[in-house]
């Protein structure tokens, strides 16, 4: 039986050429025993017909806040509440821009303001409009409002452009709705510690040693985890990206990584999970000078460094039975190798390996291929290149038996 038997979902369509796939997506969240509401703007009734998606869904089609001919005032506060959870699609760059914005010019928009639940948006556009910063910034918004991209494919558009932009097929997003309900949220009253992004240790007050690290791949296990029910506390070296929109996950921002350890230490003890995925400097300068090193009078500059602390491998040591430490590995060559002999080392139990021969993994990506390793059996699981939302969802996966 499907996760989403029974389940109240609003499918919100907006007008992009994409609109037609928007049927094959309601017939199958019909097939899986999805009770379905129907909101579609103006435009896209320009695209599809209300006739269409009325039949199929069993339920009028909801596009205006009146009936004209009756007056009847459509609640979007009801349908916000009756919802277990609204997807877009397709969505519109204009579609992202008002609920970004809050701009409730229309019945998607004011539902969508009211829903309770987890949204899900599926953007469909040109790839000019979707590589435009304008869009990205409204997608950065959503996100950090807690709203679950469906990220578009690359591939041929309306226009006959190639490019990203094109909504994702209808079965995957079904299948992103029904992982949802299925997985529920199997983390709930979990307590995860996760460190993400690079540290930087002073030279003097205006310079550092630091490392490409963006942060990205333990920002999106913190949304993920987050969205799965945990209460999430985000140890997070300098990085900009924002916060993943969820009250349950609480940021801690550092800088170093004695400053890294001194937050880890204080949350292990009372974490059920910690994820260590940041790019921790291994050494530090041995003393940071306070005024700003100047060249004047020298040739050459020596630069004494100390060991910095390895915060896995402290917490490793320290965990208590039934505590569960994953670590990351970045490894070039002997990959497998040498990240189980790293999760020994730390006591891990399990361990995150990325290869710098894969063109998909690595820095400031938004993809990775990682392998996942559990430190019990040995055992190495491959998995393909993903989205890093898609690769937080499969380590939380597999981390939870
Ligand atoms: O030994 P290596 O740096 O390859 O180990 C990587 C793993 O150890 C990652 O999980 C990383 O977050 C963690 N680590 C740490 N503190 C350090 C160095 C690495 O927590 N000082």
């Amino acid at each position: 039986m499907s996760a989403l038997k029974d389940k109240h979902i609003i499918l919100g369509i907006s007008g992009g050429i994409a609109a037609y796939k928007s049927v094959s997506l309601l017939r199958l969240l019909r097939k899986a025993g999805a009770e379905v509401q129907v909101v579609i703007t103006p435009h896209g009734k320009e695209f599809i017909t209300p006739v269409t998606l009325s039949s199929l869904s069993g339920n009028p089609v909801v596009s205006e806040f009146f009936t004209a001919n009756t007056g009847e005032w459509h609640s979007h506060v009801d349908l916000g509440l009756w919802a277990d959870a609204m997807v877009i699609a397709p969505a519109t760059a204009s579609t992202i821009a008002k609920m970004a914005n809050g701009v409730a010019d229309n019945m998607l928009i004011t539902t969508y303001l009211s829903a309770k639940e987890k949204v899900f948006v599926a953007p469909a556009m040109d790839l000019d409009m979707f590589a435009h910063p304008s869009t990205r910034r409204n997608l950065a918004t959503l996100r950090a409002d807690g709203v679950e991209i469906i990220e578009p494919e690359a591939g041929e558009l309306a226009s006959g452009l190639v490019g990203k932009g094109r909504m994702e097929e209808p079965e995957r997003i079904f299948d992103v709705l029904e992982n949802y309900f299925a997985e529920g949220e199997h983390l709930k009253g979990k307590k995860i510690l996760i460190t993400a992004g690079p540290t930087y240790e002073n030279i003097d007050p205006v310079r550092f040693i630091g490392n490409y690290s963006s942060g990205k791949m333990g920002f999106a296990l913190a949304g993920r985890a987050a969205s799965l029910g945990a209460e999430v506390v985000l140890v997070a070296g300098p990085v900009e990206l924002p916060v993943p929109g969820s009250d349950r996950i609480r940021r801690i921002d550092v800088v170093s990584a004695a400053q890294m350890m001194a937050a880890c230490e204080e949350h292990f003890d009372t974490a059920d999970i910690a994820i260590l995925c940041a790019a921790v400097a291994d050494y530090r300068p041995a003393a940071c000078s306070d005024h700003k090193i100047k060249r004047e009078g020298r040739e050459e500059l020596t630069l004494s460094l100390v060991r910095n602390p390895d915060i896995a491998a402290t917490l490793g040591a320290r965990k208590r039975p039934g505590q569960v430490v994953v670590g990351f590995a970045l490894e070039t060559d002997h990959e497998i190798e040498n990240a189980r002999a790293k999760a020994a080392r730390k006591n891990m139990d399990w361990i995150v390996l990325n290869s710098l021969r894969d063109p998909e993994a690595g820095f400031r990506k938004d993809t990775n291929k990682i392998t996942m390793i559990c430190a019990a059996t040995g055992e190495a699981v491959p998995f393909p290149a993903k989205s890093k939302a898609d690769v937080a969802a499969d380590i939380l996966d597999c981390i939870k038996d």
